[in-house]
């Protein structure tokens, strides 16, 4: 059985993630999406709230599954006994920090490898913080996340929708 980890922020969730999320869970038996638990940075959604976020709108894929994690990634991942590690590219500017971490990973835990998987063009330009900038000045961010997640982010910034 193949198993993979696709790890992030998700604060919050777009389309461009659960694009990757839907394209992975096609590919791979069991796709844990690992939702980063990081004191450190000062989020706009709690992890909980993320947490929820992606399994609410992982509904309909059977194999996924959410969890939360803390501490480094390949820790989670031998924890969780999976030595696969997905990220989504969307341009080169992506490259240069998501090779420094495949890298990172793959020399503090040799076991790991990590797939890249090219964004759809349609959510290439997509980050969760352009949502966030977006909506915390009124714009229309239903193409941008999942149905079910734009009212939260409103809320978020007391923006009646
Ligand atoms: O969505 P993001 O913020 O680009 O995701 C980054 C994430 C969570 C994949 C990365 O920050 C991470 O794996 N953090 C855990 C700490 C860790 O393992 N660091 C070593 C690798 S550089």
């Amino acid at each position: 059985m193949t198993s993979a980890i696709y790890p992030g922020s998700f604060d919050p969730v777009t389309m461009g993630h659960l694009d990757v999320i839907r394209r992975s869970a096609a590919i791979v038996d069991h796709l844990i999406v690992a939702v980063l638990n990081n004191g450190a940075k000062s989020p706009l959604f709690s992890v909980s709230e993320r947490v929820s976020m992606l399994k609410d709108v992982t509904r309909d894929l059977p194999n996924v599954e959410v969890m939360s994690f803390s501490g480094l990634l390949v820790d989670f991942a031998k924890q969780n006994s999976v030595t696969l590690i997905i990220r989504g590219l969307r341009a080169v500017t992506d490259f240069e920090s998501e090779l420094a971490m495949a890298q990172t990973n793959r020399v503090i835990c040799p076991g790991i490898e990590t797939f890249f998987l090219c964004t759809s063009l349609r959510y290439a330009y997509l980050s969760s913080s352009t949502v966030k900038e977006v909506a915390q000045n009124h714009g229309d961010i239903s193409q941008l996340v999942p149905p079910s997640v734009v009212p939260k982010i409103y809320e978020k910034y007391g923006i009646k929708h």
